[in-house]
C-alpha cells in the first residue's frame, strides 16, 4: 500500500475512533491541519519537477477530499448521536399522570389565632401587634416586674447583646403583655384589645417551646369588672370550641402586673374530653402601677387582662398532646388541619 493509501486508511480509523466532536477535531489537525501530514506533503510538492508535480498534487487533493468526505461523515455521525441521546434523556413519558401541585394549608396554630381574631373583633376588639424583641421596660418594668423578678433571669429570658437606651440589654418578650402597654399608651379609653403574637423562653418539653404563642387580651374602662372578664372569656371559649357543653372557673394566682390574678381554668362537661380541668389562661384586673404606666389615673381606669397560650388553645381543640409537633414542619401531621 503506497502512503497517501496508508494515510487515508489511518485516517479512517482515527476518526472512527473518536466517539467525542472535540476529539474528532483533534483528529482532523492532525491530518489537515497547518502542521497535518496532507499539508506537509503538498508544501514540499514545490521540490518536484512540473510533471510529478501535476500527477502527484492531483493525488494529494484526491486523498485530502476523501479525508474531508470521511471527516464530515464522522462529524455527522456524532451529531447524531448526541440528538439520540438528548432525545432520550429529555423524552417525556406521555404516559405518566401530571405532577399536581399540592395545595398549601393553615398551619393549626395560625388556623387558632386567626379564629381567636375573629371571635374578638366581633364583640369589638381591635387587633394590636407589637415587636418581638423588646425592651426591659415594655417586658418587665411597665408590668410591675420587681427588679429581681426571676422571670428576668438568664435561665427563662433570651437577651440580645443589644442594649437599650436603658443601658439594659434587649430581649425576645416573654410575653405578650407589653403589647398591652405599647397599645394603652397610644390609644385613649375606652379600650378593648387583643394583641395575639409569638414570644420567647427558655424552655422546652412536650408542652412547652422556646418559641410559643399567646394572645393577649385588655379591656380598660371606668367600670369594668371580673363579672366582664368572665363574661367575655367565657363567650369566648364557647364560640372558640364550639360548645356551650364547657364549665370556666377563675382559680386565685399571682402575676405582678394583675390584682387579683387569675389562672382560669376550664372543663369539657360531656363527650370524650369531660371531666378534667384544663388551666388555659393567666388572667387578672390591672394593677394600679401598670395602669400608670399606661398613662392613665388608676382612681378613674380599671379593667383586666389575660394571656392564653395558642398552641394550649390549639392542643385542646384538636385533641394534641405534644406541643413539639406543632414545630417539627412534619407534613403528615400538618396535613390533618388542611384537609
Ligand atoms: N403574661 C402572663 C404570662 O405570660 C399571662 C397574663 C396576661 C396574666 C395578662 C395576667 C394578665 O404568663
Amino acid at each position: 500500500m503506497d502512503s497517501l493509501e496508508q494515510l487515508i486508511d489511518e485516517a479512517r480509523r482515527a476518526f472512527a475512533a473518536a466517539t467525542q466532536p472535540a476529539a474528532l477535531e483533534n483528529e482532523k489537525a492532525r491530518f489537515l491541519g497547518k502542521s497535518g501530514s496532507l499539508t506537509e506533503r503538498l508544501k514540499r510538492l514545490g521540490s518536484l519537477d512540473p510533471e510529478q508535480r501535476r500527477t502527484e498534487g492531483a493525488r494529494i487533493n484526491a486523498a485530502k477530499a476523501a479525508i474531508e468526505g470521511m471527516l464530515a461523515e464522522q462529524r455527522n455521525r456524532l451529531a447524531q448521536e448526541a440528538m439520540q441521546t438528548r432525545l432520550s434523556a429529555e423524552a417525556v413519558d406521555v404516559s405518566l399522570p401530571g405532577r399536581r401541585r399540592e395545595p398549601g394549608g393553615i398551619h393549626p396554630v395560625l388556623r387558632t389565632w386567626m379564629r381567636v381574631e375573629e371571635i374578638f373583633s366581633s364583640i369589638g376588639f381591635d387587633v394590636a401587634d407589637g415587636p418581638e424583641i423588646e425592651t426591659d421596660w415594655f417586658n418587665f418594668t411597665a408590668l410591675n416586674n420587681p427588679d429581681n423578678h426571676p422571670a428576668r433571669s438568664m435561665q427563662d429570658t433570651f437577651y440580645v447583646d443589644v442594649q437599650d437606651a436603658d443601658g439594659k440589654p434587649l430581649l425576645l418578650r416573654t410575653h405578650t403583655s407589653p403589647i398591652q402597654v405599647r397599645y394603652a399608651r397610644r390609644t385613649p379609653p375606652p379600650l378593648r384589645v387583643i394583641a395575639p403574637g409569638r414570644t420567647y423562653r427558655v424552655d422546652s418539653d412536650a408542652t412547652h417551646s422556646p418559641m410559643f404563642h399567646q394572645v393577649e387580651g385588655l379591656w380598660i374602662d371606668e367600670d369594668v369588672s371580673f363579672a366582664d372578664l368572665k363574661g367575655v372569656y367565657t363567650d369566648f371559649l364557647r364560640r372558640f370550641f364550639e360548645t356551650d357543653d364547657l364549665a370556666v372557673r377563675f382559680r386565685p394566682s399571682y402575676f405582678p402586673f394583675t390584682e387579683p390574678s387569675a389562672e382560669i381554668d376550664m372543663m369539657f362537661t360531656t363527650g370524650a374530653r369531660k371531666g378534667r380541668w384544663l388551666e388555659i389562661s393567666g388572667a387578672g384586673q390591672v394593677h394600679p402601677k401598670v395602669v400608670q404606666n399606661f398613662g392613665l389615673d388608676p382612681e378613674r381606669y380599671i379593667g383586666f387582662a389575660f394571656g392564653s397560650g395558642l398552641e394550649r388553645l390549639t392542643m385542646l381543640r384538636y385533641g394534641v398532646d405534644d406541643l413539639r409537633l406543632f414545630f417539627e414542619g412534619d407534613l403528615r401531621f400538618l396535613e390533618t388541619f388542611s384537609r
